[in-house]
């Protein structure tokens, strides 16, 4: 029987018991974690009405708080986690510190990374939005949480994913079992199986980056770039161009299409010599899923899931997407071709 259509809570349960030993914790920790993305959905979906309801001061009309989205689903996400009794602590892109899960809450084994909401500077203006989630265990049985337990390498994540608030809302996830990709009907309210088993092309023909930095990038990386645009009819050149400048809807699109996605170091901010991207939140989620769909993600030099961090907020050129083409970026870094 095609799975096709299978609830994510189904789909879950039917991997669970290919897993000997499995508890159900962790179906516990996903089912929650998909009711805090329809309730985030739902205010995105609402985002544009804010100012023609008048909801522009500290309070709108209901005698609500008004939060700023990516506050909302900060909160809204750790609200519906943190009662869930298999987490000890959630690292979000918005809180500098670990948190862990207070008292009265019962505590579990999984660490919860999390960008709450990824892309957050297109909600003005409509453009598909996310919220990126990755799950690790935790190596001590009990107590608090150091950090070191939270600095693991990517090659380390139970699981990851994403959702997309776009023009439909879906969430994409792995567990190691191939990647997955499920859709929100509004209308029932669950999210069905629409993509199974999810495999990227071996090479693209889609190049995203924000080429206002060139200037700003050592000339390895111009090169690349340059030779994507070269005319070479044979080879496929010039790629296309496409940059969305929200994360999970650049990757989203090239995970299905091909291609590949970069956010290089560069020398605008000697503040983020590194690039923008943050390892932990941003970077090793989204290299767990490429990878699992045939894909790769570097950092130029070598595979982003292999990087112990070093900080929680740590920062990392990125380089993303199918195998082919990462594979010559990683060339061209290395200074292979003059
Ligand atoms: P966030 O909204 O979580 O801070 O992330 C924004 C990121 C990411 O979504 C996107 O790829 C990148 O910023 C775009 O940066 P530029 O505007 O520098 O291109
Ligand atoms: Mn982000
Ligand atoms: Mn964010």
């Amino acid at each position: 029987m095609s799975s096709y259509g299978m609830t994510i809570v189904e789909h879950l349960l039917m991997k669970q018991q290919q897993i000997p030993f499995a508890t159900g914790a962790f179906s516990r920790l996903m089912s929650e974690l998909v009711v805090a993305a329809k309730l985030i959905s739902r205010e995105v979906n609402k985002a544009g009405l804010v100012d023609i309801y008048g909801f522009t001061g500290e309070i709108n009309v209901y005698g609500e708080q008004v939060q700023k989205l990516d506050e909302y689903a900060h909160k809204t996400i750790i609200r519906r986690l943190r009662h869930t009794g298999v987490l000890c602590a959630i690292i979000s892109e918005e809180s500098a510190d670990i948190m862990e899960i207070p008292e009265p809450f019962s505590r579990g084994p999984y660490i919860l990374v999390m960008d709450p909401l990824d892309g957050s500077s297109n909600i003005d203006v409509n453009i598909s939005i996310g919220t990126i989630f990755s799950v690790y265990r935790r190596k001590e049985e009990g107590g608090p949480v150091k950090l070191e337990e939270v600095l693991q390498r990517g090659a380390k994540q139970v699981a990851a994913g994403y959702f997309i608030y776009g023009s439909s809302t879906m969430m994409v996830y792995t567990t190691g079992q191939g990647v997955h990709g499920f859709t929100l009907y509004p209308s029932i309210g669950e999210f069905l199986l629409s993509h199974e088993n999810i495999k990227i092309p071996e090479r693209g023909k889609i190049y995203s980056v924000n080429e206002g930095n060139y200037n700003y990038w050592d000339e390895n990386v111009r090169r690349y770039v340059d030779y994507l645009k070269k005319p070479d009819v044979a080879d496929g050149r010039p790629y296309t161009s496409r940059y969305v400048g929200s994360l999970v809807s650049d990757f989203h699109r090239n995970l299905l299409k091909g291609g590949i996605f970069m956010y290089p170091a560069d020398s605008k901010d000697p503040k983020k010599p590194h690039g923008k991207l943050r390892l932990l939140c941003e970077a090793s989620p989204l290299a767990f899923v490429v990878q699992q769909a045939g894909g790769y993600a570097s950092n130029g030099k070598k595979p982003i899931l292999d990087i112990k961090p070093n900080s929680i907020h740590e920062r990392v050129p990125l380089y993303i997407g199918s195998i082919e083409d990462v594979k010559m970026a990683e060339k061209y870094l290395r200074g292979e071709y003059q």
